[in-house]
């Protein structure tokens, strides 16, 4: 099966989308990750993020795998030239101008076209903002995953208190709702629900709650199929 799921920034996709694909013994893929390989990509190449010609010429002329880290993993990381970009993806410069390499449209188009390529063979769970509506439109289980963005500023907070750090709540809140408005605002595959996506609220739920829901939802799709 093919599992599609969309939502918005720090609603908890790659957490429950870890947890389905490892109860199914699934693959699981992070997309936005691309998009940060791509910007900090960019960024390090000295190129001008909104000239989407050069933008699209680095992405095509890298080369790009999907593989876990640790032999075995579930959760497929994106190598760059031979090289993880797990921790440089991270950094806040490729956080604020990710949405500059979203919205360039051939790139867009270069990177859903990676995306169907690694899905179509199936066993994946893929997370991102236009999988259910625009990579895998007729995806066997499609998941859009939302809360409050006071919910998801909150989770943030605690995250990164937890981890150590020193956050301020409303400067979290404000990012939050900064970059819902770049996904949604976009003019090329914004995020949006398909009109077939089983939606959840995850604002009162745990983690596991939502995983429970999904995995019920793709028992009764792999019920109807057999
Ligand atoms: O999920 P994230 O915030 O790490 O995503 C990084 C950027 O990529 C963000 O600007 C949203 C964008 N994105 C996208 O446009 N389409 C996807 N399928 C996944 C992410």
């Amino acid at each position: 099966m093919i599992i599609a799921m969309d939502g918005p920034a720090g609603v908890g996709k790659s957490t429950v989308g870890g947890l389905v694909a490892k109860k199914l013994g699934y693959k699981f893929i992070n997309t936005g990750e691309m998009y940060r390989a791509l910007t900090w990509k960019a960024l390090e190449s000295g190129a001008d993020l909104d000239d989407h010609e050069a933008v699209l010429a680095l992405a095509k002329r890298a080369s790009w795998e999907f593989k876990p880290i640790e032999e075995g993993g579930a959760t497929l990381k994106t190598f760059l030239d031979g090289v993880p970009v797990t921790g440089q993806i991270r950094e806040e410069r490729v956080s604020v101008n990710s949405s500059r390499i979203a919205a360039n449209p051939g790139v867009r188009k270069f990177l859903s076209k990676l995306q169907r390529e690694l899905g179509e063979p199936g066993g994946i769970v893929m997370e991102g903002r236009d999988i259910t509506t625009h990579v895998f439109p007729d995806a066997d289980v499609k998941i859009y995953l939302d809360a409050s963005p006071e919910e998801r500023a909150t989770r943030r907070h605690r995250q990164l208190k937890a981890s150590g750090g020193d956050a301020d709540r409303s400067a979290i809140l404000a990012a939050i709702l900064k970059r819902d408005l770049n996904d949604l605002k976009r003019e090329i595959n914004p995020l949006k629900q398909a009109p077939d996506a089983l939606v959840i609220d995850s604002t009162h739920l745990t983690m596991r709650e939502v995983a429970d829901l999904i995995l019920r939802r793709v028992r009764r799709e792999a019920k109807h199929a057999r």
